[in-house]
């Protein structure tokens, strides 16, 4: 590592003695072997088959082809340090029609990757739904439906029966958020729809099945520890005039209080159910059901906005705009840790949450593999360090903070970016398959080893 790499050392004396450091990834993200061991489509098959919808054309067919290498990523788990691992189990490979009988092979493959990361000693975290809808329910009306949320309940509780004595950590479902408004608003995602009626709909399903998957999993493991995982962003307005202010509360409302309210017992913000003129489809008690208590929250950060107001568009009627002389990543997302900072004291003082994990954070970048096979990623270091800072300010503030999981342990599927967007700490060569840890990687693992070395030193004392 280069003397410009070390120039963003941070103080990370804060973070607690048995803080979580860990990596994420998601199953269509990496998996591939996508029509092996019986598993079924998913929206995400459909939607990255269809042309036009992902760049390049590409698809998750084979992605990392993780399914057929977990001990080599489980060693590279191990070499960036990491005591944790966040993944996703896949809906459609666990049961393949959406709802009924279990797919032994699809489920026996999670239950060799929890035994192997317990063997190495890493911790697994487990995210029920990462976006991979069974398209069999896609086709019955997938989230836009109430039968949607009962299938996640009992597909939950089939997992959780098999892999509950060993997994403790549970998330419910990945950004909600993308999966309603980015898959049925904005269509930019499966299963790219364009309709206000179905993304609120969608919305409202996606938490009733989430408070009756947090149900299942407490009756199926009186031991697990349950969460759910939401990407918040900061909202500032663009100006201090009444229109740009009005819209900032708007795209608060749609981005941050729509998916934290409901969770947390607040029931849905007032002012987003006028907003959108959808009725929602409630039913009695399901408030209750949405709000049932959970062990921790999730927060996936990645950037801030800043919006102006914008009358015609769609709800809720606020645009980003970009900032003036922002560092940017390859997504072309401002690199903003103070953001990370903001969101997780807002979490702590007005929601009173007691427990967070930042269950993503990351950045891309386009990583060259230079001459002698290295990776050197300097701006991710960079990105790494000032975000970790920024959770260790939180914390000092008060912030529960118990660990932060890197976006992501290896380049991988990009939604509708496909492959050219890498976010890994290890880059994967496509045709070969090899995987090189970057530089960031590496640093990494010195920050676990330096925050390691403090525990032991404040044990020792
Ligand atoms: O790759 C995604 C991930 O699946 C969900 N959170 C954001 C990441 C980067 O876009």
């Amino acid at each position: 590592m280069t003397s410009t790499e070390r120039q963003y050392v941070s103080d990370l004396t804060a973070l607690p003695a048995d803080f979580t450091w860990g990596v994420a990834t998601a199953a269509y993200q990496i998996e591939g072997a996508v029509a092996e061991d019986g598993r079924s489509p998913s929206i995400w098959d459909t939607f990255s088959h269809t042309p036009g919808k992902v760049d390049g054309g590409d698809t998750g067919d084979i992605a990392c082809d993780h399914y057929h290498r977990v001990p080599e990523d489980i060693g590279l788990i191990k070499q960036l340090g990491a005591d944790a691992y966040r993944f996703s189990v896949a809906w459609p490979r666990v049961v393949p029609g959406g709802d009924g009988p279990v797919n032994k092979a699809g489920l026996d493959f999670y239950d060799r990757l929890v035994d192997g990361l317990l063997e190495a000693g890493v911790t697994p975290f487990a995210t029920l739904y990462h976006w991979d809808l069974p398209q069999v329910l896609q086709d019955g009306g997938g989230w836009t439906v109430r039968e949607t949320s009962e299938h996640f309940a009992a597909y939950a509780s089939q997992v959780v029966e098999r892999l509950g004595d060993r997994v403790k950590d549970w998330a419910t479902l990945n950004e909600p958020l993308c999966s309603a408004w980015i898959g049925h608003l904005e269509g930019r995602m499966a299963p790219g729809l364009t309709d206000l009626t179905a993304a609120v709909r969608a919305s409202y399903h996606l938490h009733l099945g989430h408070g009756l998957a947090v149900q299942a999993i407490r009756a199926a493991s009186s031991d697990a520890r349950v969460g759910i995982v939401n990407n918040l962003s900061p909202i500032e307005p663009a100006s201090t005039s009444e229109a740009d202010l009005a819209a900032a509360r708007r795209a608060d409302g749609h981005i941050n209080r729509w998916w934290l309210d409901p969770i947390l017992g607040r029931g849905y913000p007032q002012d987003m159910v006028e907003e959108y003129g959808v009725e929602l489809p409630l039913q009695p008690g399901d408030l209750e059901t949405i709000a049932a208590p959970l062990d921790w929250l999730g927060l996936n950060y990645y950037f801030r906005q800043i919006v102006t107001a914008d009358p015609d568009g769609t709800a809720p009627h606020a645009r980003q705009i970009s900032v003036p002389g922002a560092r940017l990543t390859h997504m072309g997302w401002e690199v903003h840790a103070e953001g990370l900072e903001q969101l997780l004291l807002r979490l702590t003082d007005e929601y009173g949450v007691q427990r967070i994990y930042v269950t993503e954070n990351g950045s891309a970048y386009e990583d060259v593999v230079a001459a002698d096979g290295s990776v050197h990623d300097p701006e991710r270091v960079r990105y790494l360090e000032e975000h970790l800072a920024a959770c260790a300010r939180a914390v000092g503030k008060g912030a529960p903070l118990a660990g932060y999981f890197a976006w992501s342990l290896m380049d991988n599927f990009e939604w509708a970016y496909g492959y050219d967007k890498r976010f890994g700490l290890v880059h994967v060569d496509y045709a070969t398959q090899r995987r090189t840890v970057k530089s960031s990687g590496l640093r990494y693992a010195e920050l676990v080893r330096e925050h390691a070395g403090r525990r032991e030193g404040r044990t020792a004392a």
